[in-house]
């Protein structure tokens, strides 16, 4: 027998290679909170069904909370000899109250310990997610508010399509959050459901409640089938599936973020503090942070493709590939949770540069829509409308002028139903407030969508 925990029937001690290729404390050492948590409850329902006595269960209460002291302090010496977080833990409380840490592992395995601390970790992190993520929309609504009557060039292909105003665009990047933050809560229903109870595979000999112990974690209920619970991870597949879509949105918002500070577009500023120099170039000012986010998203994406990878060809139950699944994981978390603190603090801090976006919706013949709709009122059909704006337009090309820069005289070369009126039409303002009902980009319905919004996520 060798001297670790499992080592009865083992003649030699591992290699020292492998000692280190199988350990995964160097990183699981983050679940330690969690995993003292999950000890805690088990020893607490073993008491409560008779298989620890009441002063056992304090003993190992008390040496538990001396362990969380010493990690917390800084001071516990993590072994990679105790391979994982879970050993390390459990012997460090041998140490200290001797033969009743023993018991503490009764009826239990890593498999659904460590499922189980996996879980309790996610469920904090999502709540973590779920607020940043509640202050980012409310940030982006209040935005939206105060830009309601902003009007700036609305693109398709990235060419001036239609003008919008800057509140609109905002609350569509509002309604992706939204939807992500549906996927995040949802995803946490799933997250939230104990293994602890199915042991190593099969469930346990001794009479636990796992009610006891779900309610104690709070859990909404043990899973349902023990072979499924130590193995599965596709709650944390679920995680990273959301973490990606999140950012993929947030890699747009970067993308029209880069864009939009750019001397070409020049629609936005960004505050210093959210942006970095050259050390070559003293004119620059770069939007690194919405560059970085835009970056980052690929690293996530590749955790997704990583454990869905990882779980592939995995027979039931438990195998030890699924310790591959933390450090994905704890990056996606990590990631997840900067790129959305970096977002919820510079959202508020965008300046709208009205004039510019003005100037530039100005340009590209953003209302020809509008004249289209305008003749078709006046009896023409919508493609015969079509052919004549078309004209129109490539008139305003050859002498350099925009629809509303022409003489109703211009205009009437092209089709005699035009009068005075069109002018209204041929506006910025006129053509945001026309479109108005719900979805659409006039200022009075962009109040009332964030108000709405607004609504919606409090009742969250
Ligand atoms: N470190 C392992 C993991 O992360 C814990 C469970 C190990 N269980 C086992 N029987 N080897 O998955």
């Amino acid at each position: 027998s060798t001297n670790q925990s499992w080592g009865g029937r083992f003649s030699e001690p591992t290699d020292a290679f492998v000692a280190r290729f199988t350990a995964s404390v160097g990183f699981d050492q983050r679940l330690a909170h969690h995993d003292i948590q999950g000890s805690r409850a088990h020893a607490t329902m073993l008491a409560r069904v008779g298989v620890l006595t009441e002063d056992e269960r304090d003993a190992i209460l008390a040496g538990l909370d001396e362990v969380q002291a010493e990690i917390e302090a800084g001071t516990f010496e993590w072994s990679v000899d105790l391979e994982d977080v879970h050993m390390n833990i459990e012997a460090r409380l041998t140490d200290k109250i001797g033969i009743t840490g023993k018991k503490l592992h009764t009826g239990r395995s890593r498999n659904d310990q460590v499922a189980t601390d996996i879980r309790l970790f996610l469920r904090d992190e999502i709540d973590t997610v779920a607020a940043e993520l509640a202050r980012l929309r409310q940030g982006l609504i209040a935005l939206a508010d105060r830009e309601a009557d902003t009007i700036m060039p609305g693109f398709t292909h990235l060419q001036t399509a239609q003008p919008v105003t800057f509140g609109h665009h905002l609350l569509a990047w509002q309604e992706m959050l939204a939807r992500d933050h549906e996927r995040l809560l949802d995803c946490r229903k799933r997250v939230n459901v104990l293994p602890l109870g199915a042991a190593a595979l099969a469930g346990t000999t001794y009479p636990i409640d796992r009610h006891v112990t779900a309610e104690l974690l709070g859990f909404d209920r043990p899973a349902e089938n023990s072979l499924d619970a130590v193995s599965d991870r596709d709650f944390a597949i679920e995680f990273t599936a959301f973490a990606s879509t999140l950012l993929m949105h947030l890699s747009r918002m970067s993308e029209e973020l880069v864009l939009w500070t750019s001397a070409q577009f020049d629609f936005i500023d960004l505050p210093d503090r959210f942006c970095t120099g050259s050390s070559i170039m003293p004119q620059k000012k770069n939007p690194d942070v919405p560059e970085l986010v835009r970056g980052k998203t690929g690293r996530v994406y590749g955790h997704l493709m990583g454990m869905l990878t990882l779980m592939k060809s995995q027979p039931l139950a438990y195998n030890k590939d699924n310790q591959e699944d933390k450090e994905p994981l704890f990056d996606a978390v990590t990631t997840v949770q900067d790129c959305l603190k970096a977002f919820a603090d510079m959202v508020p801090a965008i300046e709208a540069k009205a004039d510019s976006m003005r100037e530039a919706a100005r340009k590209g013949f953003s209302t020809a829509t509008d004249l289209a709709d305008y003749l078709v009122c006046r009896g023409v059909a919508f493609r015969d409308a079509h052919e004549i704006v078309g004209q129109s337009v490539a008139y305003g090309l050859r002498e350099g002028k925009d629809l509303s820069d022409m003489s109703l005289e211009e205009l009437r070369q092209f089709s005699d139903v035009i009068e005075q009126d069109v002018f209204e039409v041929l506006t910025l303002e006129g053509s945001v407030a026309a479109r108005n009902h719900i979805g659409g980009t006039a200022p009075d319905q962009v109040r009332a969508a964030a108000q709405r919004a607004r609504e919606a996520l409090a009742a969250l």
